[in-house]
């Protein structure tokens, strides 16, 4: 069986210190018990300075320089279609070189530079996707991926990353899942898009938010018209985009739907009451491709991408009338710019990038990085009778590895990469179909996993095909049988359904019929159904990890490193457990805040916030403190100290629910804190705060964001696995939490998950 992919070259042991300050970061050697801090990032320019140069630099421009800002160039009308050429960017603008002006030269984002050529295979990594991302549960990881991608995007030639996709899900089987990193979740969405943002820009490349706003779906996506009320918008589907700003993204993309009756990229009260004023959005707004479809320009929309629908937006009309409007959009625009110091940094101007495209701009640094950021975002979702790590000295000197997903070929259409005309929009279990697809060179599967088991000198029988005869064989003749399923999906078109692809769920019945070890490697682009839950021994979720697949499985399944991962979103028992996509030309999100976890009636075979590790901790010590001086700015902290109880390294991901009085209208105690711990030694413990700031502890309500008089806050391991529990009395608005008191602790039942319950230690005392 092939050893591990010669093409990272690296060792096992790959020096820690060439991976960044990630704490899981070293896969093999020994793990680091104390948490690194994550690097101090450049500081950019303030929007106050960013803007003052830019209205400097308006002042000596032509309305031809203008108005060239404000279009996408580069794009050819061939009549039939609309066709890139070589060497330009996905969106490009031009360059004024006499005043100092780059030219914009945007890629797509979301698990890497976007490998539109064929001929850029090879040279990118194929990141894991964002949805994977999120899985981590850590902004640490987070903001490394989002400083490697950005270094790629500089070798690239690139400025402009139109990423990240920050949609909070509403519904399960989006095609689109996968492009983003809220998961299920405002909080969550919250954290991670900040440490992307600030990742990203920090490298001298300007972000895009995406996609701005309600796009929730994909199914009718240029004309579905979605009708979201006031307090859903702004608790549930507004927060990441809200802290994207707080991070200073310089661009946001408005989406294909409508809202309220008018697109997005011509609503005025989005564009411009919401997001430049409620918001404070201070960037320029661009609209998705050939999104605009009506009068656009006074609403607020500041760049028209690619570049085809003047007369709705750049009408000579429009420039001479409102001359005032053209400065707005170009001060917004090149404040961007100088936000993150384009002028100075960029390299080349399309077409004359040819030499920037051409770069081999992975590494074997970012290769062992993608791989750490992989394994860090499997997702253990079960674990009977510790089946799982598969070692040598555990007795087991035989695995099958079953299914055709084992060895899947990445998607790579002859010709354009994932230009037009093909299926553009097919995915791999490697990476999502789309404007968000990456092709490359994977480390399948079945090599990873075999080179890995060669090391233990355990014995491998492929079955690597979905044919129920050879797969029984194969589990019958092993001590443990791994069967690798899939789900993929892509752009503008969503999931028929919830369930694995090519009969997974019939591989995985008849290999659980002929062996009681069996465990279920999921490769998805989302939530999956699993009918077969109860019948295996192990469970794992991937959400398209990208090249180092293989690799990153092999160092979660033998043990090389405890999984860490969390689930970002649900995993439901059934379709009716979701919400569906709808044809209706008009989309009331009548549920309200009730998506995922927050909607009492939905089941999850596995729920939000899930996943386990090799190890068990327990929770002591919990209690509203001050916070310590680095979170001067926020209300009140939970202090909590976790141990790990086990025998393994490990991590875990520590989760805080707030639940809120009647009032706040909330369906269920909601996300508001999260801690990754660094990997605890056995026996270590770790003192985790969760800081609250003021809109933390505040719903929305007739009068705008109220803070709550009390609230109820649960430590947790998942949206379903609640700990011991601390009640927190606010009497004022407006000053600092005068008295505190707290519930006796509680371990609540497990749902029969599996995971050591919470427990609550020590004397619950302020
Ligand atoms: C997608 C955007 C993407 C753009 C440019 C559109 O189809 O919706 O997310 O950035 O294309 O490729």
């Amino acid at each position: 069986m092939a050893g591990p992919r010669a093409a990272s070259g690296l060792p096992w042991n790959v020096a820690c210190d060439a991976l960044g300050s990630y704490a899981g970061a070293c896969t093999y050697g020994i793990a680091p018990t104390k948490r690194p801090e994550p690097p101090v990032l450049p500081e950019l320019l303030s929007w106050e300075d960013a803007k003052a140069k830019a209205a400097e630099t308006v002042k000596l421009m032509s309305l031809e320089q203008k108005t060239s800002l404000l279009q996408g160039s580069g794009w050819v009308d061939t009549q039939w279609w609309f066709d890139l050429p070589r060497f330009f960017y996905v969106g490009n603008t031009p360059a004024v070189p006499e005043l100092g002006i780059p030219s914009l030269n945007m890629q797509d984002a979301t698990d890497g530079f976007r490998t539109y050529w064929t001929d850029l295979k090879g040279t990118v990594t194929v990141w894991p996707s964002i949805l994977a991302m999120a899985a981590t549960w850590d902004p640490t990881a987070v903001q490394d991926f989002a400083v490697a991608v950005g270094k790629e995007f500089r070798g690239k030639g690139a400025n402009v990353i139109l990423g990240p996709g920050v949609q909070v899900q509403r519904m399960a089987r989006n095609g689109r899942s996968f492009e983003y990193l809220a998961g299920d979740d405002p909080y969550l969405g919250s954290k991670l898009s900040k440490a992307y943002v600030r990742g990203v820009q920090s490298q001298g490349v300007l972000a895009v938010m995406k996609h701005w706003v309600f796009n929730s779906q994909e199914t009718n996506r240029g004309t579905e018209n979605s009708v979201v009320d006031p307090k859903t918008a702004r608790e549930l589907y507004f927060p990441p985009f809200e802290a994207a700003i707080e991070a200073g993204v310089g661009g946001a993309m408005c989406s294909y739907n409508k809202v309220d009756g008018k697109y997005a990229c011509s609503n005025s009260y989005i564009l411009n009451d919401v997001l430049k004023g409620e918001l404070g959005f201070e960037g320029f707004v661009q609209s998705d491709w050939w999104a605009v479809h009506e009068a656009s320009f006074l609403e607020g929309l500041d760049q028209e991408m690619p570049g085809r629908a003047p007369e709705l937006f750049l009408s000579p009309m429009n420039t001479s009338r409102h001359p005032e409007r053209v400065d707005d959009a170009v001060t917004r625009i090149l404040a961007a710019m100088n936000k993150v110091n384009l002028p100075e940094t960029s390299s080349c101007s399309p077409p004359n990038c040819s030499e920037w495209f051409v770069r081999n701009v992975t590494s074997s640094s970012h290769q062992a990085l993608a791989k750490s950021l992989a394994a860090e975002s499997i997702v253990l979702l079960k674990n009977q009778d510790g089946l799982l790590p598969i070692t040598n000295a555990s007795g087991i000197r035989k695995i099958a590895i079953i299914g055709s997903v084992a060895v899947g070929e990445s998607y790579d259409p002859a010709g354009a990469g994932q230009g037009l005309g093909m299926e553009w929009f097919s995915g791999d279990y490697y990476s999502g179909g789309g404007s968000g697809h990456l092709t490359g060179d994977v480390v399948k599967t079945l090599h990873g996993l075999s080179a890995r088991a060669a090391l233990e000198n355990i014995e491998v029988i492929a079955s690597p095909s979905n044919n129920l005869t050879a797969a029984r064989e194969a589990a019958a003749e092993a001590d443990v049988a791994i069967v690798v399923v899939g789900a993929t999906s892509g752009e503008s078109v969503d999931r028929p359904n919830l369930q694995l692809e090519n009969q997974g769920d019939d591989l995985i019945t008849a290999v659980a019929n002929v062996s009681s070890k069996t465990v279920v490697l999921m490769q998805v682009c989302g939530a999956v159904l699993m009918p077969w839950h109860e019948g295996v021994g192990g469970i794992l979720a991937l959400f398209l990890g990208g090249q180092e697949t293989g690799s990153a499985w092999a160092s979660v399944l033998f043990g090389d490193i405890s999984p860490s991962g969390r689930l970002p979103i649900m995993m439901p028992e059934s379709e009716a457990d979701t919400i569906a996509p709808s044809e209706e030309a008009t989309i009331v999100y009548s549920e309200g805040l009730a998506t995922s976890y927050r909607n009492t009636s939905f089941k999850a075979t596995f729920p939000f916030g899930h996943g386990l590790s090799y190890s068990q901790f327990i929770y002591s010590d919990a209690q509203i403190v001050e916070c310590p001086y680095q979170f001067t700015s926020y209300l009140l902290c939970v202090k909590s100290a976790v141990m790990n109880n086990g025998t393994r390294p490990s991590r875990t991901v520590a989760q805080l629910y707030m639940e809120f009085p009647p009032e706040a209208e909330q369906p269920v105690a909601i996300l508001k804190g999260f801690q990754k711990t660094a990997i605890l030694q056995p026996g270590d413990s770790e003192v985790l705060i969760f800081p609250l700031t003021e809109r933390d502890l505040s719903y929305w309500g007739p009068s705008g964001w109220t803070r709550v008089s009390s609230a109820v806050a649960h430590l947790a391991e998942s949206a379903k696995n609640f700990g011991p529990s601390l009640q927190i009395e606010l009497p004022t608005v407006d000053s600092s939490p005068s008295s505190t008191t707290i519930s006796s602790a509680q371990g609540l039942g497990l749902g029969g998950l599996g995971v050591l319950p919470v427990m609550a230690l020590g004397v619950w005392a302020l």
